[in-house]
């Protein structure tokens, strides 16, 4: 009975889902919305990104927090503004959190790159003056060259790969980053009481759970239909970033709850 129970909460709130997509859609034909003179993706495009957080308020506004989040991370970290000359955007979806930096950084190259062809497309074609927008693959390498890059930060990405990704992509970062240049990554945090706790199962709905002692765990949704091979939820702990992460770069901090319950974490090239 429970899980019948269940099974239709859950065929409720994908329905839910569907027609409020669906609605969002039929109301932007008519009036397309903007901000600060540029596009805002579709509802579709939206959600692919951030989830349930969708509405177009939803859509600035925490674009909006993320970029000064950036900002003032940078802000601390780097005495000389003017000394920013290339930054990129990992993971960059559909331009969210970039089209608020542009006016930080003025002179500055800025780059997006993102795995979901469909996703830098449309930015392309509607944010095209704000950056360059490269479509990557999972896995590294890059396209950038070496010893190119002030900064990159990737916001709610390292929340969705799994640590073979993570670890090729910090070792590409350190390859194109410049010396002292800053890596700004946001991740779901984990308390280091549930850190503790070591277990591994696959659960009715195939999600797969691997606490591992002290370090990251991996939540992978195996049946969810995605371009990323192997989504998954990652959280990891602030031991867990400084110790595997702190091996190659310098660790600056962990700051809990910097967007929501996300964490920043603040490492420095050497
Ligand atoms: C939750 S979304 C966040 C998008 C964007 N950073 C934002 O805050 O709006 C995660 C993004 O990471 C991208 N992504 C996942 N794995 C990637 C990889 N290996 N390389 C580049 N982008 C990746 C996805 O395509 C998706 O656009």
């Amino acid at each position: 009975m429970k899980r019948i129970a269940v099974q239709l909460y859950v065929i409720l709130r994908r329905l839910h889902a569907k027609a409020r997509i669906s609605l969002m859609s039929l109301a932007e034909v008519f009036h397309r919305p903007t901000y600060a003179g540029h596009p805002i993706p579709p509802p579709r495009m939206r959600q692919l990104t951030t989830a349930s957080h969708v509405t177009v308020t939803q859509h600035i506004q925490e674009g909006r927090q993320a970029a000064k989040m950036i900002e003032e991370a940078v802000h601390r970290e780097i005495v000389e503004p003017e000394s920013i000359t290339a930054v990129l955007d990992f993971g960059c979806g559909c331009g969210r959190v970039l089209r608020h930096l542009r006016g930080v950084w003025p002179n500055a190259q800025l780059f997006g790159s993102d795995v979901d062809e469909q996703l830098v497309n449309w930015t392309r074609k509607n944010l095209h003056e704000l950056a360059q927008w490269h479509i990557g693959d999972y896995l590294p390498p890059s396209e950038f060259n070496p010893e190119s890059l002030d900064i990159i930060y990737a916001v709610s990405v390292f929340t969705h790969i799994d640590e073979t990704a993570q670890s090729a992509w910090l070792t590409e970062f350190h390859r194109i980053m410049k010396p002292k240049g800053l890596l700004l990554l946001t991740v779901s945090s984990l308390r280091e009481d549930t850190a503790n706790i070591s277990w591994d199962y696959e659960d009715k709905r195939g999600m797969v759970y691997q606490y591992r002692r002290n370090e990251i765990v991996n939540r992978s949704w195996v049946k969810r239909q995605t371009v990323i091979p192997h989504y998954i939820d990652a959280q990891h702990s602030e031991l867990y970033c400084k110790s595997v992460w702190g091996s190659l770069f310098e660790f600056r901090g962990f700051f809990r709850n910097s967007l929501r319950s996300q964490a920043l974490v603040v490492l420095r090239k050497e």
